[in-house]
Parts: C-alpha cells; structure tokens; sequence
C-alpha cells in the first residue's frame, strides 16, 4: 500500500464518496442535488481508496443487464469512478480497478462498460472501445416522398412521463446488441430528465405506443440575429421500428421557431440521412466512442453471443489481469467454447472486447496491429464469425 487503502465502501460514506466523484468530474454537489441523488448512490459495489479517514478514491457500479449479438443479454456492471485531483497519478485508479474487476467478476458479472472521459486510460485494464457512435445536425429537413410517415406523436406533462418512459423502455426490449436494460437505480439518477429538464415525446404505431424521445430547446436569437430561431437537442430516443423512428424525426424537424435539430450519440446506422430529400441536410458532425466493454468471463461472453457464418477459427487470448480468462476459444459459426487446439490468431481483453460486439471486424485490427496473426488464411474465416448485421449501440447515457 502507498499512502493509501483500497476498500468497499461502508454505510454512511455514500455522500462523500458521492461529493469527491462531483468534484473529478466538476459538478458541485449541493443539499439539494444530494436529496436527489442519493438513491442513485449506494454503497453497496463500490470501492473507496481513503487516506487519512477520507475518501480520495472512488469507483461504483450498478448491476445490469447488457445485450450481445444474437440478443442473449448478459448480466453486466456498469462503472464510473474518480480520483481527487491532488491525488492522481500514483496508482488510485490502477488500484480501484484491481479491486472492482475482481469483485464483479466475483458477483458473476459477464461484462463490464463505462464510457470513457478520456480514450488513452482504460485500454490498460483490458476495456476496449466497443461501440461508437455519432453526432448529427439536421437543418431544413424535407422528407422522400417514400419515407415512413409515422404514427402520431403526443407530448407529454411530467407525471405521465415518469411513468410511461421507464416502461416504454423495458417493453421495447433490448433490440440491438450493445443496449442496456435501465434498472431503478438508474432511473433514480436520470428521472430528473423527465421532470422539467426535458420535453417528452411519444410517438404511436398502429400497435400503441413504440418509441419515445426527450428534447430540451435552446434560444440562439441575439441582437445581430433575431431570427434564429432555437436549437433542439435530443437527449434520448428509441425507438422499436423504422416507422416509429421516422414518426419521431418528423416531429422534431418540424418544431416551430427551431433552426437546427442536434442529435448527439446516435447509431452509425441511424436512416435519418436517407430518409431527407437532401441527405446533406444533416450533417454528421462527429463519430465517437461509445460503450467501452470489458470481458470479465471470457468463456461465458463467448459462449452466449452468435456467430456469423464462416470456417471454425482457434482465438488465444491472454489475460494478465483476469487470469482465468487466458486460453484458447475455438469459435465456430454455431458458437464457442474452450479448446487445446492450436492459436490461429492471438490477442488480449481489450482487443477481444473491440470485436466482441461487432463494431469491428479482426482484419481491421490484424492491420493495426492489435492481432497477431499466426494462420493468415484464418482471418477471413473470423471476419465472417464475428461480423453482425448492424452496428452495436448503446443509447443510454451513464
Ligand atoms: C482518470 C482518473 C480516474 C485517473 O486516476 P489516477 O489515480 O490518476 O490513475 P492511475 O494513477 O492509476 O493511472 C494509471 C495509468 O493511467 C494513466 N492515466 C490516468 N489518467 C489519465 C489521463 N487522464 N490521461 C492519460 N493517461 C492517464 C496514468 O498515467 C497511468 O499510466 P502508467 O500506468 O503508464 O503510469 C483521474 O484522473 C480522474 O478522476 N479524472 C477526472 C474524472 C474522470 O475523468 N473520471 C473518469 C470518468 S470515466
């Protein structure tokens, strides 16, 4: 130990704990902010590094569920963690990680995801950038003639929405790999947005209520440009089909007084663009990363998502923080398992978990240097097993 001790956080250290990850991240918390959080913020999966008595280090997580390719969804840990400013680079985070990874993988979680502050740090401990997504702009939208035209949208006053979103949400289902299921301690954390903070949308198919969207406005007028009109953000959106997800965009697009819709964090394949009479007129602004996974019990992982077609391939992952991990998987088109056969290609956790939900593909990252490549004929094989229809995305902030 180096002037400081690593251990689960007690009873009664909650707001703290809370205070010091406030501050990392450069939010004050007050009283009031406490009240409303502190649901959101047990002690219980979280771990402290103390010197002195008082907290310097802190990482927690809430259990959940997150979806894999095949729509198997696998029981998952969902992390965030900060280290008082005076106190960094010396091994806080390195520590916490240590005792955290082991502790979920303990409790039997499959995964493990954050979303990552900075993309340099969690590669280290075996995170791998898992998902991406992107930024888009949209001004003067005009539909195709041929794109869905939607149900009917309806907003809704706050006490319906803090009913009806949550359940929407978990009637929709985890529909595409990459998504997480909202447990109540996270809606405690996030219900503030569906109380003022946010307009909430509702759209309705021919079967009821199918996708849901929270937005927030904000004027741009200014002396020099009084007829700017406003941006709309959008917060959340999800949606079970193409229909409901073009009612949706209709609607936002045609909001009064607004001069640009910006939607942050949206699939790589949302159909937006395709479905405007000008794909120009949204503008991707930016691709990001997205979900950063870690693969806590690799065999499990492997075992429960689905394959593409393609010639049996022999993977050799090392796992030097996660021992139990190290081996050979021999994944074929009809699943995975462990195996003694020899390596056609070897790799480490954060690579495996790159390719994990299919965001991308081994050939990719054999041309970057992430695989080492021992059978060269065995590539393309993999490129087929791993590859998946659509892109793995997330959709829920954290
Ligand atoms: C990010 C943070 C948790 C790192 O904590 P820390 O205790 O300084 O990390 P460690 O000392 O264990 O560093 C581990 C390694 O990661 C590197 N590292 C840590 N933070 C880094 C950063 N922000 N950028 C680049 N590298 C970083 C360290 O240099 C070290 O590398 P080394 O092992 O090669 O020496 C801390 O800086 C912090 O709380 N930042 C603000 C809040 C935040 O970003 N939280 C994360 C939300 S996802």
């Amino acid at each position: 130990m180096t002037g400081f001790e690593i251990r689960p956080l007690a009873a009664g250290e909650e707001r703290a704990a809370f205070e010091l990850l406030g501050r990392t991240l450069h939010v004050t918390v007050t009283d009031e902010l406490w009240t409303r959080r502190a649901a959101s913020f047990p002690a219980e999966r979280r771990f402290g590094a103390f010197t002195g008595g008082a907290p310097v280090g802190v990482a927690g997580s809430f259990a959940t569920r997150l979806a894999v390719p095949g729509g198997k969804a696998l029981p998952a840990a969902v992390d965030g963690v900060g280290v008082r400013a005076d106190h960094t680079r010396r091994g806080i985070l390195t520590a916490l990680m240590a005792a955290q990874l082991a502790d979920c993988a303990r409790r039997g979680d499959v995964l493990a995801v954050l979303h990552a502050s900075e993309a340099t740090i969690y590669g280290r401990f075996g995170y791998g950038m898992s998902s991406r997504s992107q930024n888009l702009r949209v001004t003067r939208a005009a539909f195709r003639a041929d794109a869905p035209p939607g149900g009917t949208v309806r907003l809704l006053g706050t006490a319906e929405a803090q009913e009806l979103v949550p359940r929407l949400y978990a009637e929709m289902g985890l529909h595409r790999a990459g998504m997480i299921e909202r447990p109540e301690v996270w809606w405690s954390y996030a219900r503030d947005r569906l109380i003022g903070e946010h307009q909430v949308a509702v759209h309705t198919g021919p079967h009821g209520d199918d996708g849901f969207v929270l937005y927030r406005t904000e004027d741009l007028r200014t002396f020099d440009q009084p007829n700017l009109g406003a941006a709309l953000t959008v917060r959340d959106l999800h949606a079970t089909g193409a229909a409901a997800l073009a009612g949706l965009w209709r609607f936002l697009a045609r909001v009064d007084l607004v001069s640009e819709v910006r939607a942050p964090g949206r699939p790589l394949d949302d159909p937006l663009p395709a479905m405007l009479t000008d794909p120009r007129a949204c503008a991707v602004t930016g691709v990001d990363d997205q979900l950063w996974l870690r693969l806590l019990d690799v065999p499990a992982a492997l075992a429960a998502r689905a394959w593409g077609p393609g010639e049996p391939v022999v993977i050799e992952v090392t796992d030097p923080q996660l021992p139990a991990n190290t081996g050979r998987y021999r994944i074929t088109s009809g699943g995975a398992e462990p195996t003694t056969a020899a390596a056609d290609l070897r790799t480490g956790p954060e690579t495996l978990a790159m390719l994990y939900l299919g965001d991308r593909v081994p050939s990719a990252l054999a041309a970057a240097g992430r695989l080492d490549v021992v059978n060269p004929a065995a590539l393309a094989h993999a490129d087929s097993l791993f590859a998946t229809r659509v892109p793995p995305w997330c959709g829920t902030p954290f």
